[in-house]
C-alpha cells in the first residue's frame, strides 16, 4: 500500500495568508528554517494508478499539480483519483470537492452525519449535482472496500473531536461527526491509522492505534493555549477538537505509550513551533521518535 501526503498543514495552510506569527512571517522572509505546507489531505493506493483521496482540501488543484500519480494518464479526460473519502465536514477537508467538478461523478464515502452537513448547512452535494454530481456511500462502522481499489480495507473509528463551527452538530455532537480510519493492506497485512483531527484517546482509538504499523495523527497544536498565547484566537485546542502534543495526556505521551511503530504528525497549525526545524520542540519530537509530515511525503506499508 502506498500513501502520499498531499498536504500536511491545518486549516489556513502554512504560511497562512493573513498571518504574521513567528512561523508565518519567518518562512516568508526565510528567517525560520521551515517548509510551506498545504492543507491536510492524503492519497492511498495499492496499484499506484488508482487512488482514494482522503479529505478534499481547498488546495487540491495545487496538490494534484505536485503529484504525477494523480494526473490524467489514461484518457483525454482522466484522473488518478478513483474515489473521495471524508473524515469530517470541516472547510479545510471538504471544499476541494468543488474543484473536482469538471470530472466524472465522484464516488464519495463519508458518515451520515458528514453527509447531512454537506446537504444542508454547507450544501456542496446539491451544488455539485449541477456539475459532476456525487454518489454517496455511507461510511459506517463495518470495514469496507472501495470498488477499483483492490486489497485495501477501510475501517471508520468514531472520534471524540468537533463538528465544524457552521454545523448544527457543533453544539450537539453526533457519532460520525469526526472519524479516524484504520487503512489495512489485506495482502501485506500492514495498516495505517489516520486521524488528522483527534480530540481524545478513547478505547477504540487506542485499539486502532495498536493495530497499526504507522500512525498519522493530529499534530495541530503543541500547547493547548498556543493560539491564545500568541493573541491570535480565544480558542483552546480542545475547543477545536484537537489533542495538543504537550501535557500528561498529550499526543507525545499517547504515542510513547502506544510503543514502537512509525509515528507521524499531520495537520500542523501554522502557530505550532514544531514547524521550525531548528526549534527545541522539534528536537523533542525527534528524541521521541516522532516525525512531522511534509507535503509530498511517501509512506509504503
Ligand atoms: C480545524 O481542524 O479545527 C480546522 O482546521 C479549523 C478551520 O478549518 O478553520
Ligand atoms: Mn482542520
Ligand atoms: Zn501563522
Amino acid at each position: 500500500m502506498k500513501i502520499i501526503v498531499l498536504g500536511s498543514a491545518a486549516g489556513g495552510g502554512f504560511p497562512q495568508w493573513n498571518c504574521n506569527c513567528r512561523n508565518c512571517a519567518g518562512v516568508r522572509k526565510g528567517t525560520v528554517r521551515a517548509t510551506p505546507r498545504t492543507q491536510s489531505s492524503i492519497a492511498v493506493s495499492s496499484n499506484g494508478d488508482d487512488w482514494v483521496l482522503i479529505n478534499a482540501s481547498p488546495d487540491i488543484l495545487a496538490q494534484i499539480r505536485a503529484t504525477p500519480a494523480l494526473q490524467p494518464a489514461r484518457a483525454r479526460r482522466d484522473s488518478g483519483i478513483a474515489a473521495v473519502m471524508l473524515l469530517d465536514a470541516q472547510i479545510d477537508h471538504v471544499t476541494g470537492l468543488l474543484m473536482l467538478r469538471e470530472g466524472k461523478r465522484i464516488p464519495l464515502y463519508c458518515t451520515a452525519s458528514v453527509w447531512s452537513d454537506l446537504t444542508t448547512a454547507l450544501p456542496l452535494a446539491p451544488v455539485l449535482s449541477h456539475y459532476c454530481g456525487v454518489a454517496w456511500h455511507e461510511l459506517a462502522l463495518p470495514p469496507l472496500q472501495v470498488p477499483g481499489i483492490e486489497h485495501i480495507r477501510f475501517t471508520a473509528i468514531a472520534l471524540s473531536s468537533k463538528a465544524p463551527p457552521y454545523s448544527p452538530h457543533r453544539q450537539h455532537p453526533q457519532t460520525g461527526d469526526n472519524i479516524g480510519l484504520l487503512i489495512e493492506d489485506t495482502v501485506s497485512g500492514k495498516a495505517l491509522f489516520y486521524a488528522p483531527g483527534l480530540g481524545a484517546l478513547t478505547g477504540p482509538v487506542e485499539a486502532a492505534m495498536r493495530a497499526a504499523d504507522c500512525l498519522l495523527v493530529d499534530g495541530t497544536f503543541w500547547h493547548a493555549d498556543e493560539m491564545i498565547e500568541q493573541e491570535l484566537s480565544s480558542k483552546r485546542a480542545e475547543d477545536m477538537g484537537h489533542l495538543p502534543q504537550t501535557g500528561a495526556q498529550g499526543m507525545v505521551a499517547v504515542l510513547d505509550a502506544i510503543g514502537a511503530r512509525r509515528k507521524v504528525l499531520i495537520h500542523i497549525n501554522n502557530t505550532n513551533p514544531i514547524l521550525d526545524e531548528d526549534s527545541q520542540q522539534r528536537a523533542t519530537l525527534t528524541k521521541h521518535g516522532i516525525e512531522v509530515a511534509f507535503d509530498g511525503m511517501e509512506i509504503t506499508l
